[in-house]
């Protein structure tokens, strides 16, 4: 059988499509080039923000009509979507065969096997009561980078955010298991790996065997013929001055730190659950340029949050102005729900947000532009 995988949203969920394929490949099935010519149809979704979620939606729609003339199609959606909205998602697209959360995704090619004799419909969802088994599934889809999860999860609940909801818990990978698994990699001289964590710097505080990001860091400089190493995301209120100190020191880690701010005001940062104020921000970043020269830096930023007025928007202006970030991600406000910031009512205009949205673009543009000259000099 022939299995397609598409994939929506961030670098974890490709991580796993392409964790997923290894495992269906393990099993003998084959990887099919497009979905005209697969037997399994998957879509790997995303819920951080509606626009994601809608656009997986009306994709789904042609496959249903692709199903229409190839009855014998399977279809299934999995990860975060799925998790979310579990077996109501049968209501919602009736051709769907099959729906795998984001916790699930290790019992996956067990569930298609099935339903390949049953001809039933099925939905596996449910937060982890334990750690998953994160064993390499030794497929890689490129030769020169690979992603190496060393958590699963979040437990910052910022109050805007959905992941905590339909990821669960921050759950750390044993520290000895993540350098089997870059090992493996080296040894296939993949150059290119990124560490990969909804929030890396908090990464071990559940494990307490007393090594946290810094310290997976000092363990990975005694492995041999490594080339460069990055990683992502961190979490303002934990990137640590020893972070940027391994960064300066460690010649084969990456010097670029994305580290999303998400608001420039103080009065927004405090209802969004952040954990800090631009304030604390700023000075995290004074410390990561005096110890990291040359390094660089990105973030993520929201425009439209509920109650955010024109001087909260001209604080996160400020704050942009002040930082000089090499580039930005901006996001429009989207409520989802049970996240606790979907209570407050989303009161931002659509039209201010698209023009607060539009207004930041702009200026980030500038700035990336001319950081971009100042490198080429
Ligand atoms: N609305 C808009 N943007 C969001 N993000 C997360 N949740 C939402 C939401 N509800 C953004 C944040 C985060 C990035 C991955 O997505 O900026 O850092
Ligand atoms: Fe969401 Fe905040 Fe966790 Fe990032 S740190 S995944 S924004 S809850």
């Amino acid at each position: 059988m022939k299995v397609y995988i598409r994939t929506f949203g961030c670098q974890m969920n490709e991580r796993d499509s392409e964790w997923v394929m290894g495992s269906f490949l393990r099993k003998g099935f084959v990887k099919a080039g497009s979905p005209d010519e697969a037997d399994v149809v998957i879509f790997n979704t995303c819920s951080v923000r509606k626009h994601a979620e809608d656009r997986m939606i009306s994709n789904m729609g042609i496959l249903a009509r692709l199903k229409e003339k190839r009855p014998g199609l399977m279809l299934g959606l999995m990860g975060c979507t799925a998790e979310y909205y579990g077996k109501e998602l049968f209501k919602k697209l009736p051709s769907l065969d099959f729906v795998c959360g984001a916790n699930s995704i290790h019992k996956l090619t067990d569930l298609v096997e099935k339903l390949k004799e049953e001809k039933e419909k099925a939905a596996l969802t449910g937060l982890p009561a334990q750690r998953p088994p994160e064993t390499d599934s030794y497929y890689r889809a490129d030769k020169n980078k690979a992603s190496v999860l060393i958590s699963r999860g979040c437990g910052n609940f910022c109050s805007y955010c959905i992941v905590p909801y339909v990821r669960g818990p921050e759950r750390s990978r044993m520290p000895d298991d993540i350098l089997k698994e870059i090992e493996g990699l080296i040894k296939r001289k993949i150059a290119n790996i990124t560490l990969l964590g909804q929030n890396v710097n908090s990464y071990g505080k559940d494990l307490g065997c007393g090594v946290d990001f810094v310290g997976l860091l000092k363990m990975l400089d005694g492995l041999e013929g490594k080339k460069r190493i990055e990683f992502m995301t961190s979490h303002p209120k934990d990137a640590s001055i020893e972070l940027f100190e391994a960064m300066r020191d460690f010649e084969w880690l990456s010097k670029h730190l994305h580290l999303p701010v998400q608001s420039g005001s103080d009065k927004i940062l405090k209802a969004m659950n952040r954990g800090y104020d631009s304030k604390y921000y700023i000075n995290k970043v004074k410390y990561f340029r005096k110890i990291v020269p040359g390094g660089t830096l990105t973030t993520d930023i929201i425009v439209g949050f509920p109650e955010e007025a024109k001087e909260d928007f001209e604080a996160t202006k400020r704050l942009v102005k002040e930082v000089q970030f090499n580039a930005a991600y901006i996001f429009k406000y989207s409520p989802r729900p049970p996240a606790l910031s979907s209570k407050i009512k989303d009161d931002v205009p659509r039209d201010v947000k698209e023009r607060r949205h539009r207004e930041l673009l702009e200026l980030q543009k500038s700035i990336s532009k001319r950081l971009a000259r100042k490198r080429d000099r």
